[in-house]
């Protein structure tokens, strides 16, 4: 394997092979957060498959769901959100995946700032939408400069990806920032797919209730998702939902009627029960930030450089410097020490960091720690 172009996806799939193996692998390269989601979820799941709500339903999403959503979303977000509005999918990723199905005739060039999440440049690709991305630094705590603002204002888009907060950097953008970027686009009357899932894994409570939703903005030209995922660790659910204009939703609600019909009725139950319980998100949010920060009081100790994460579960780290070759690292790291971490190559190019997931137990995110140090004291002498 050449190691220059190791990528997130090769880490992961050679991992699992470890574990098929009999290897024991400790995954800090997924964000899939390992947390006992309440019984009365999974009961409420297998409750309504056994009343026998296992049939074709409606394809915008069952109304119990759709006004409960809308609910969660006004309760915690202030807005106006109603059960018109919502559409929902199977997961967030799939939320994405149909709004390009519908618009990507329309729209040439997509815009978004970097380091971002993979999957975005590949959809944007699938959908032959050109993409143009804006490379914040570091040393500029991961925020656009005015420069850059400038840059980005140039280039001739239809479409704009906001992610926030942020994976891999598990930073929120203030308000003031949301609203510059919102301007831009504007302007253009450009379209703002608005990425939420991680708006519930702000640490600090009071932040969670000034986040800067685009539903805030009542801009006409906005698709919020959302999704149960990481909210609710929810993620094998694959439950989410798109906010948009009726329109959209009426074009999507087209697609899913001749895809995969709707999505099934006892999920969606389980869903509603997830989300007219305030008291989750407020305890998972707890439970990323403890694993996070004792992540990073280890990583720090061992040299690594980082901007402290203020939300979600992920540290975007670059290498203590006498590791001249993080993607050496990073291979080494998994085959001699079996700990998975995602390289930041898969996150914009970004060659010199890691992204590191503190989405497992405490216990196995210390075992990793004591690898990773392992491995940095056979490096360093
Ligand atoms: C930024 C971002 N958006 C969306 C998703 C997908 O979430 P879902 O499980 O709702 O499809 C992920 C998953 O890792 C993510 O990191």
């Amino acid at each position: 394997m050449d190691n220059k172009g190791i990528t997130h996806y090769m880490i992961f799939t050679l991992a699992k092979k470890f574990e098929e193996e009999g290897r024991d692998v400790i995954h800090l390269e997924v964000g899939d957060p390992y947390v006992d989601i309440d019984g009365e979820i999974n009961e409420e799941l297998c409750r309504r498959a056994k009343m026998g709500y296992t049939h074709y339903s409606s394809p915008y999403g069952i109304d119990e769901f759709r006004v409960t959503a809308a609910k969660y979303l006004n309760n915690f977000l202030g807005t106006n959100v109603e059960k018109e509005d919502i559409l929902v999918t199977p997961g967030s990723k799939s939320g994405l995946k149909m709004f390009l199905d519908i618009i990507s005739r329309d729209v040439d060039t997509a815009v978004t700032l970097e380091p971002t999440w993979s999957a975005y440049k590949g959809l944007l690709e699938y959908h032959g939408i050109r993409l143009e991305t804006i490379k914040t630094e570091y040393r500029n705590k991961w925020r656009p400069t005015e420069d850059d603002l400038t840059e980005l204002e140039n280039i001739d888009f239809q479409l704009m990806i906001l992610l926030n907060p942020s994976n891999p950097t598990g930073l929120t953008m203030d308000r003031k920032l949301v609203d510059k970027l919102v301007d831009i686009a504007v302007n253009k009357k450009a379209i703002i797919v608005s990425d939420e899932v991680y708006f519930q894994t702000i640490y600090r409570d009071e932040d969670v209730k000034n986040y800067p939703s685009i539903l805030r903005y009542e801009y006409e030209f906005m698709v919020a998702l959302h999704s149960l995922s990481k909210s609710h660790a929810m993620t094998g659910y694959r439950l989410g939902w798109v906010v948009t204009r009726r329109e959209w939703i009426e074009r999507m609600r087209r697609l899913v009627q001749y895809s995969y019909t709707n999505v099934p009725i006892f999920i969606q139950y389980a869903g509603v029960k997830a989300l007219d319980n305030p008291g989750i998100p407020r305890r998972l949010r707890k439970i990323y930030r403890d694993r996070t920060l004792y992540m990073a009081d280890r990583l720090e100790r061992l040299g690594f450089k980082f901007h402290r994460p203020d939300s979600t579960f992920y540290i975007f780290a670059s290498t203590p410097e006498y590791i001249e070759d993080t993607s050496e690292f990073v291979i080494r790291l998994l085959k001699e020490e079996m700990v998975a971490v995602a390289p930041g190559i898969s996150f914009g190019g970004y060659r010199d960091f890691i992204r590191f997931s503190a989405s497992y137990h405490i216990d196995r995110i210390s075992k990793g720690m004591d690898r990773i140090e392992r491995l940095l004291d056979r490096w360093s002498t």
